[in-house]
């Protein structure tokens, strides 16, 4: 079994917006459960916003380090997961939400930047959850990785991307298949729109925000929270028996197209008389 809420997290992305909001949402975690929790929060670099963001995780009352490493690099996975051992022993959750998105067109995308896209969002998790999985068997412990809602449906001008996170869906549902005996669970969180400073420029122009906004049945853009809190989930003992699963959250926005297709007819004739 888990425990309660996982004692030793790796979470990459640390100090993005999402990352940053799953760090606290398995704090507030921990805090509910009384148990304490250690934060390995990975950046890509050393620096001052690591730095920061470990003295924030600790001023909130858990224990932090600061790991670093590109995890474009298979060498570097490993030593992430090396660095988070050294600093606080067995991992029980390993949380892959590093990524990036970069638009390009299918027709002429560099070969590079569909390798880069790939390395980034969907071989580092692979690589992640291979160098976390003795840990991860010891305690039982569980993978949750963040896909997008572009690796559910087709995103026209990211094709690299949306291909990237459709395979990182697919790989979760491998590993949680070929890992499940030694009690390792592997989900995905599917964000929608998120407001983080990947998606901020986009933000800035009240217009477009005003637009997106309409677009999503619960009507506003997701939050960072939104998703720390999916992903909270997942890693604790409330999920224990979830694996192989894809948690969607987008406001409803993925399955809202057909309610956009115009001239749609209201009551069909047939039930009319009903
Ligand atoms: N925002 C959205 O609307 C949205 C929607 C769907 C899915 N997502 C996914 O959610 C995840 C988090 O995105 P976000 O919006 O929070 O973006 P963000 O604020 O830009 O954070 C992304 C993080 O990924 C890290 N990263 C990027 N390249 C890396 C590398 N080569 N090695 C190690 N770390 C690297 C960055 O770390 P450093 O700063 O240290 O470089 C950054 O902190 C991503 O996987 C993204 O694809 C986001």
């Amino acid at each position: 079994m888990n425990t309660a809420s996982p004692r030793h997290a790796l979470v990459t992305g640390a100090t993005g917006g999402i990352g940053r909001a799953i760090c606290f949402a398995l704090i507030e975690q921990a805090r509910r459960d009384g148990a304490p929790i250690h934060l390995s929060a990975a950046a890509s670099r050393p620096g001052e916003r690591l730095e920061r963001l470990v003295e924030e995780i600790r001023t909130a009352g858990a224990a932090a380090s600061g790991v670093s490493g590109d995890i474009t690099d298979p060498a570097q996975c490993a030593s992430l997961v090396t660095q988070a051992h050294a600093q606080g022993g067995d991992l029980t959750a390993l949380v892959c939400n590093a990524g990036a998105s970069g638009p390009g067109r299918l027709a002429d995308l560099p070969v590079a930047q569909w390798d880069l896209t790939f390395n980034l969002n969907t071989r580092s998790a692979w690589l992640l959850a291979q160098a976390a999985r003795e840990q991860l068997a010891r305690t039982r412990g569980s993978i949750t990785a963040v896909a997008s809602m572009s690796g559910l449906t087709p995103h026209p001008g990211y094709g690299a991307y949306s291909a990237a996170k459709a395979a990182l869906i697919m790989l979760c549902r491998h590993l949680a298949q070929e890992w499940a005996a030694d009690g390792i669970r592997v989900n995905t969180v599917c964000p929608g729109m998120v407001r983080t400073p990947l998606t901020e420029a986009v933000y800035q122009d009240d217009a477009t925000l005003r637009q997106r906004e309409a677009l999503v049945p619960l009507g506003r853009v997701g939050r960072p929270e939104d998703v720390g809190a999916a992903v909270a989930y997942l890693a604790s003992a409330g999920a224990s028996y979830v694996t192989g699963h894809n948690l969607v959250v987008d406001g409803g926005i993925s399955d809202h197209m057909l309610s956009m297709i115009p001239g749609r007819p209201g009551k069909p004739a047939v039930m009319e008389a009903l």
